[in-house]
């Protein structure tokens, strides 16, 4: 019974070299992960990279694909981009659409166009079944006004960054929280405080490796064996061990995902 990451990138090139054993090294019993790490989904972030996460579902058995457009990736959002998500969500291990939302940080892509290739991915879950992967970064607002418009649609938000309060407004609609490395980092005294307050049956643990590796491999590569650190801090914040903390992380992944 091992660790489900639910929000990775190993499509990504700083994993190209060496990607082998990386799976190798996750999937197996570690000092790190002792438990092992049994599910990951790989996050898409166009559609090529989509397309990337669904080869790497078949190549490896722990491997499972969402696939979207992220909204720094907006501007490469043309009338094509639906049919291409469409059809690859007809692959048995593409589980979600994502990932999706708005990122106020950046803004690679202007506001405008994010909104509406947000909504148009929004639709597609509405109109497929599927759950989304909400990236939310700096745009908090926004973002929660255009999710409550398609009541239909579920979806986790990921690396939670917001307030408790709106922790528990998204629980409150039926919605998951992920949280990633974040809530290890001694200077996000807020992401912890949101993490007490999301109930056990809506906690998601996650990488977004190669990003975000949590303390104490923080700056690292980070990789899904890593997350075991993240599911102790959490184990922490629950009062729970990190192992019940995988265990219930891992069981809502499977519900989430409809796996
Ligand atoms: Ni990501």
């Amino acid at each position: 019974m091992g660790l489900f990451d639910s929000h990775a990138h190993y499509d990504d090139p700083r994993f190209a070299g060496d990607l082998d054993q990386v799976v190798e090294h996750i999937s197996s019993q570690s000092e790190i992960c002792p438990c092992g790490v049994e599910y990951v989904v790989n996050i898409g972030c166009d559609v090529p990279t989509s397309r990337l996460c669904l080869e790497l579902a078949e190549k490896y058995p722990l491997f499972y694909a969402a696939v979207g457009i992220h909204p720094q990736d907006a501007a490469t959002f043309n009338e094509e981009s639906i049919p291409a998500l469409k059809e690859m969500l007809r692959h048995p291990k593409a589980v979600a659409i994502g990932e999706i939302g708005l990122d106020y940080k950046y803004e690679n892509s202007p506001r405008d166009l994010q909104k509406a290739v947000f909504r148009r991915l929004m639709d597609l879950a509405r109109e497929t079944g599927y759950p989304v992967c909400i990236h939310d970064r700096d745009a908090h607002g926004d973002v929660f006004d255009i999710i409550r418009e398609f009541p239909d649609v579920k979806g986790v938000m990921h690396s939670f960054s917001g307030s408790p309060e709106m922790a528990r407004q998204y629980v409150k609609m039926g919605w998951f929280i992920s949280f990633s490395g974040t809530v290890t980092f001694k200077n996000a005294a807020v992401v912890p405080e949101a993490a007490k307050v999301v109930p056990l049956d809506r906690l998601l643990v996650e990488t977004d490796a190669p990003y975000l590796a949590p303390v104490p491999y923080r700056g690292k590569r980070n990789k899904s064996s890593f997350a075991y650190a993240t599911a102790a801090r959490l184990a922490e914040l629950h009062g729970l061990t990190t192992d019940e903390m995988v265990e219930i992380t891992r069981q809502n992944a499977l519900n989430f995902f409809q796996m």
